[in-house]
Parts: C-alpha cells; sequence; structure tokens
C-alpha cells in the first residue's frame, strides 16, 4: 500500500476499531486459540468484549508457525477492513537456537558475531510466525543485585550503543520491507531501566537530566540511528514521572528531539501501573497521560480501550493523536508486506529446516567460546585431556544453561558440560554434583570427595541457577549459593589444583570461590552449544579472549562499582592506606575485583610504547595512537587493545577513564601487530551543565591496555 491507501484505510476505521488497534494482548485471550504462548507479566481482568478482542492491534508471545497461521486467519475472517495482526515476541538471545546470553555476548567484544546471533534469531523467529522482536535491550547496567544485567551488554554508554547498531543490523538487515526474515527491532526500556535503586527491580531511578543524556540514553539513540522500528517505555519513573506518562521524555526527547516516528509501545502493564506509582488515580488517567505522551501500543492492560473514546468525547485528547498512533501501527504492518501477506515468513517446512540447524548451531558455540572469560589461572588450565579429572558442581551434568528469556530454546537440546567432557577427556572422567543449587546433600558430597581423591585435577562447575537472575530475579547477595561454599570448602581440603567454571547472569560476588580455586572461567549462561565451547576451552582446544563488560565486584557492599567513576575532591592515595579522612572504605579496597575491559588467555601479550602522532590538536585536526602488540606466548590467541581518554579539566568533572575504542587483534605465538586509533575532537565532547554536547580545551590523558586498569598512558592538548 502507499501512504494514500493507508490514509483511505484509517478514515474508513471507527474510533473503536482504530482505539483496538493500540491493545496488545496474550494469544489466549484470542478465541479458538489453543497455544497460550509466553506469559511474560501479571494476568488482570481486563473486561474486554469479543469485538474489542477481534479487532485488538497485535499479539505477543505466541510462536510457531502453525499456530501464528491459524490465528491470523481467525482474526482475518472477522476484520472488517483486513487489517491483519502484528505478533510479537522476546526474541533475546536466541529463538530455537540460544545465543548467551547478552551481557556475555557484550564479554565477546565481536560485533559480527553479536550481529550475527540476532540475524539467525530473526530468521528463526521470522518462519515461525513472529514479526516485531523486542530487542535489543540497551539498558546500561551498574549494579550486578538487577537481575536484568543479564540482558544488556554492560557498563559502558559507547560500547552498549556499538551492539544495539550490531543487534539492529542482525534483527532487522538491510530491507526489512523486502526480507520476510528479518524481524522489526523495538529497542527498550526507554529510559534507563538498569538504574533502578539498589537493583531491585521495577525501582526508582532518578538522575540529572546530565547524567540521563550522558550515560544512559547514548544507546537507545544509537539503536534508533540504525534504524530500529519500534521503542519500548520502560517500568521505572524517569524524574519522578513513570516512563509510560512521562511526555518530556517521550514526546519531547524521543519525538521531538530526536526524530522518531515509529511506534512506542508500553511494556507489559505500565500503563495501568502508573495508578500504583501514585501517577494516576485510577485507568482513565493513566491512559490520559499515556496518550499524551505518545505511548502507541498499551500491552495487556485495557485503559485504552476503555476510556480513550470518552476522553476525546470529553475534549481532553485530540482525536489526531489516536490517529498518529493508528498511522504507525499500519505503516508498520504496511513495511512488514502484512496486507499482501498476513502470514509473511510463517512457513511450517522452512521451520522445520532452520530451527536449530547446524550451521545456526555453530554460530552459538562461536558466541559461546568468545563470550566466555577467564578470571583467573595459575596454570592448571588448559586441562591436559588424558588427566583424571573429577567434574563436581550442580552445572556438571546441568542443562539449565540458557538462561532468562531463552525463548523457545529446550533446555533438553543444550550441550552439557558433563556430556561435552566425556567427548573430550580421555583419562578418567567422573561426573557427580557435590550438592544441589542450594542444599547440601550428604551423600552427594561423599561421592564427590571420593571422585576428586582419585582425580588429578578437579574442575567445579558451580553458578546461579537460571531463575536466579532476568526479570524479576533481583538479589542482595550476589555470593555463590551457601552450599556451593561448602562444597567448595570440603574440596580445597584435598590440596587438589581446582579449576571453577561459573555459569551465571550477572556480575557475582566471587568471595568463597576466587581465592580457592587455581583457575576461574566465567562461563554466563553460555547458550544451546555451551558445553562444547566451555570444554573446548577448559582443554585448550579453544583460547578464551572474552573481556569483561561489567566490573565485577569485591563484595556486594561496594555495589555500585564501575570502571568510570569521577576521582572525588578527596581520593585514595594507595600508597597511604592508613589515610582516613580520604574517599574509601575502612574494609575494602575502593577497586572492583576484576574491572571493566579484564580477561586473560592462555597465552600472553606484551605491550610496547604508547606513541602519539603529536602532542595538540585544534578541533579540526586529529592525532593517532600506535601501539605494537605482541604475542608472548607459546598458543595463538586474540587481545583486546582498548582505549580510554580522561578529560583532565571540565566544566562538570569527567571519568577518571571512557572507552572511546577497541581493536581486537589475532596473533600468532611470536607475532606482533600495531594497534592504531584516531582521535578527534568530537570524540571529547560531553554533556555541559546547560546540557550542550561539545568538548572544553585543555589537558587529556589517553590510556591504552588490555582492560581499564593497567594501561600505558600519554596525554595530549586540545588547543
Ligand atoms: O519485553 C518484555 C519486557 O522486557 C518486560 N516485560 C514484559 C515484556 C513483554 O514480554
Amino acid at each position: 500500500m502507499d501512504q494514500k491507501q493507508l490514509t483511505d484505510l484509517l478514515t474508513k476505521m471507527t474510533l473503536e476499531e482504530k482505539i483496538a488497534q493500540l491493545l496488545q494482548l496474550t494469544s489466549n485471550l484470542h478465541e479458538g486459540t489453543e497455544d497460550q504462548g509466553q506469559i511474560t507479566g501479571p494476568m488482570e481482568e481486563m473486561g474486554l468484549t469479543t469485538d474489542m478482542v477481534r479487532a485488538s492491534g497485535s499479539v505477543l508471545g505466541l510462536s510457531g508457525a502453525a499456530s501464528i497461521i491459524a490465528l491470523q486467519q481467525n482474526y482475518m475472517k472477522n476484520s472488517r477492513l483486513g487489517i491483519p495482526l502484528l505478533f510479537m515476541a522476546d526474541v533475546v538471545h536466541g529463538f530455537k537456537t540460544i545465543f548467551p546470553i547478552p551481557l556475555a555476548i557484550g564479554c565477546s567484544w565481536d560485533l559480527e558475531l553479536a550481529e550475527k546471533s540476532a540475524e539467525i534469531a530473526a530468521r528463526e523467529s521470522a518462519v515461525s510466525g513472529i514479526h516485531v522482536t523486542f530487542a535489543p535491550m540497551v539498558d546500561l547496567v551498574r549494579d550486578p543485585r538487577w537481575g536484568r544485567v543479564m540482558e544488556t551488554t554492560g557498563e559502558d554508554p559507547y560500547l552498549n550503543s556499538l551492539f544495539a547498531r550490531a543487534f539492529v543490523r542482525g534483527y532487522q538487515g538491510s530491507a526489512l520491507a523486502e526480507d520476510n526474515e528479518r524481524l522489526a527491532a523495538c529497542v527498550k526500556h526507554f529510559a534507563a531501566y538498569g538504574a533502578a535503586e539498589g537493583g531491585r527491580d521495577y525501582n526508582t531511578v532518578d538522575m540529572s537530566e546530565r547524567q540521563l543524556r550522558e550515560y544512559y540514553l547514548p544507546a537507545y539513540k544509537a539503536a534508533l540511528d540504525e534504524g530500529c522500528e519500534m521503542v519500548m517505555a520502560s517500568f521505572n519513573t524517569v524524574d519522578g514521572i513513570p516512563a509510560s506518562g512521562n511526555e518530556k521524555l517521550m514526546r519531547g526527547i524521543l519525538r521531538d528531539e530526536w526524530g522518531f516516528d515509529g511506534i512506542l509501545i508500553s511494556d507489559w502493564a505500565s500503563i495501568r501501573e502508573m495508578i500504583a506509582h501514585g501517577a494516576a488515580e485510577d485507568d482513565r488517567e493513566a491512559a490520559y497521560r499515556a496518550m499524551r505522551a505518545g505511548v502507541d501500543i498499551e500491552m495487556m492492560t485495557p485503559c485504552y480501550v476503555h476510556h480513550l473514546p470518552n476522553l476525546i468525547k470529553s475534549g481532553l485528547i485530540d482525536e489526531s493523536l489516536i490517529d498518529e498512533a493508528v498511522m504507525r501501527i499500519l505503516q508498520l504492518k504496511n513495511k512488514l508486506g502484512l496486507f499482501e501477506n498476513p502470514f509473511r515468513g510463517a512457513d511450517p517446512e522452512r521451520e522445520r529446516e532452520l530451527l536449530f540447524c547446524d550451521e545456526h548451531r555453530q554460530a552459538a558455540y562461536d558466541l559461546a567460546v568468545k563470550s566466555s572469560v577467564l578470571l583467573k589461572n595459575n596454570g592448571v588450565l588448559p586441562l591436559q585431556p588424558d588427566s583424571n579429572v573429577a567434574l563436581i558442581g550442580p552445572f556438571a551434568d546441568q542443562e539449565d544453561i540458557l538462561g532468562w528469556w531463552s525463548c523457545v530454546g529446550a533446555k533438553e537440546d543444550a550441550v552439557k558440560l558433563g556430556t561435552a567432557m566425556k567427548e573430550r577427556i580421555s583419562g578418567k572422567l567422573t561426573i557427580t554434583a557435590g550438592c544441589n543449587f542450594d542444599s547440601m546433600d550428604a551423600k552427594q558430597l561423599e561421592l564427590a570427595l571420593d571422585a576428586a581423591r582419585e582425580a588429578d585435577v578437579i574442575v567445579l562447575a558451580l553458578g546461579e541457577e537460571s531463575e536466579m537472575s532476568g526479570e524479576g530475579g533481583s538479589r542482595t547477595d550476589i555470593t555463590l549459593p551457601k552450599a556451593q561454599l561448602e562444597l567448595v570448602q570440603h574440596l580445597k581440603q584435598l590440596n587438589k589444583p581446582i579449576a571453577a567454571v561459573i555459569f551465571n547472569g550477572r556480575p557475582l560476588d566471587l568471595q568463597g570461590i576466587f581465592d580457592e580455586a587455581d583457575a576461574v572461567l566465567e562461563a554466563w549462561f553460555p547458550g544451546s552449544e555451551g558445553g562444547a565451547a566451555i570444554a573446548d576451552l577448559l582443554i585448550g582446544r579453544m583460547n578464551p579472549s572474552g573481556r569483561l563488560t561489567m566490573s565485577f565486584p569485591q563484595s556486594v557492599g561496594q555495589v555500585p562499582v564501575y570502571y568510570n567513576v569521577f576521582n572525588t575532591g578527596r581520593p585514595m592515595d594507595p600508597s597511604k592506606t592508613g589515610e582516613r579522612y580520604v574517599s574509601k572504605y575502612i574494609d575494602s579496597p575502593n577497586e572492583p575485583l576484576l574491572p571493566f575491559g579484564y580477561g586473560l588467555s592462555y597465552t600472553t601479550f606484551e605491550f610496547g610504547e604508547l606513541q602519539l602522532s603529536r602532542s595538540e590538536i585544534t578541533a579540526d585536526q586529529h592525532l593517532t595512537a600506535r601501539i605494537r602488540v605482541t604475542n608472548t606466548g607459546a598458543r595463538t590467541g586474540v587481545e583486546t587493545v582498548q582505549l580510554y581518554i580522561r578529560d583532565m579539566t571540565g566544566e562538570v568533572v569527567r571519568p577518571l577513564r571512557e572507552l572511546k575504542g577497541f581493536q581486537q587483534l589475532k596473533l600468532q605465538p611470536g607475532e606482533s601487530k600495531i594497534a592504531e586509533f584516531t582521535i578527534s575532537e568530537d570524540m571529547l565532547r560531553y554533556h555541559h551543565s546547560d546540557l550542550s554536547f561539545t568538548s572544553d580545551p585543555g589537558r587529556f590523558q589517553l590510556f591504552v591496555g588490555p582492560n581499564s586498569r593497567d594501561c600505558l598512558q600519554a596525554s595530549f592538548k586540545l588547543v
């Protein structure tokens, strides 16, 4: 259809039909559907009439070509004007083939693989009938108590923005309208949901607008600059006003300032939740505020369908606002080709062919290898494949390694670590749990101790159950569950080498395992091929190359702990630990246990001299920073060379370091390569107190290194 036809269609719609387009429901509320789809929020009584359901504009959570074709067929029979349904779902880190969780994908620092994972997820879900994914989730995070840190790529605005773009490219491709095997992406959760106070899900977010713009908004903006079709509002308040009713945020920044003219959808029930927030008296006021703010689709509450008709009749809402919202929905339906083919990519045969195919599993394996981070190694890793290994822990023979939001991925399809190790260890391999996730069992412990006594090396497979992170998965204690720490203590007494593999959805407080183990490999929730990838890393068939994108705290008491902090007026001098009146803890270092950007390899890298092409630049000049990196070990490896900059004096205080670039170098033993970075004035800009985004002339410190802590430095001036 062209725009004129869409406008004609809109004029033929009754007010009730238009408003129903703004309602999104789960499939079980539709007539004749057996398939419930995914329920990802509370179900409340909505008092909907059959007509409202029949005319509602979109469905969430349903997948499967046959189910979607059936629902669409049934729906179209009742659609007076032949307007098809849009099907949306949370395709977050894979559809059937499950990739590592997004936080792990972040740790790969591999934008190409990230894009490929999104493309595969798009293809699998598009042939299963889905049109829109509620991804990417790009919320910046600094608090690992929040369960949803697993869904983001981490704590850095620059890196998150690059990943946001990569995911959008992967989901949407370059020609969404022509490619039925791509999805429209919906970036979420706008805005700043990742800053929930205390890491408690759905909690208050309150920060200066300057802070919001500087750190939290860039990744959403990056997704939109990449052409992302939709935006989801967040559950939280932003400056005291729930995002779903926040006019300044939605109409002001998102639409007027950024020019976004796609669909803005609420989160599940977030319009009605304005009542609980204390920002609306009832459903009617909630509908009023959300529509005024510019939220087009209401997910899973009926405030719009019940109250917009009256709000319009009473003149409080102008019908033109409804028309705008409906037009955006019609436009997306049209762009996806649904008026010509309401089933779009849904194809049971293609579904059988594509889902969890070998090529997709290989990509999941590649990303699981690249996402794992070697946190410590005293030389116990890689394992000798002919050694006698006791593989112990609740994750030793565990299929719960997909992580939260794993769509239709089946745990039973996941390659377990134990299974993969059996195929790789030629020595004696004993696999035993040692304890349950969070309870001891005397019999299991005894079996584990027996196995360990007979082994050359103990491989511990520990971690959080997937339910312990994800939405609603906030924790105040982010150590390993007590039973697992007790297991470590028992095994430690045997004085055998211990390599620990940790499966989890957040940076943990690693007390009780980090010092006790000789090696620690962070596996995250590695997805469908996780066991194979981790086993190959353990035996050295693959070389770890992941680098942390969220700092690991010394203890939960340090949280929030992140790398791009300010110096404070009383910075601590590490050589004077006894000083009192400085910014420090009396019972903990200030620095995290493991900093942003950190990760080890089975080889070693040496950084040469850091050279700058000049010591001063003007706004229209640039300088080049060069550094030689050499693989000084015996194995081929990948080093992620990271560039950070500090603005020494700003109108507004600037962080000690800010990531401004990185390069991944693959080096053979003995090989050297030069990493080169170009620095120009636009990279030195920041939000000033008047919110202008400009740079300040003056001194800058430049850092290059393997992580945000251990860098070489040089300085230059902007004149
Ligand atoms: O997309 C999600 C969102 O991230 C959290 N609430 C439910 C939505 C739909 O499932």
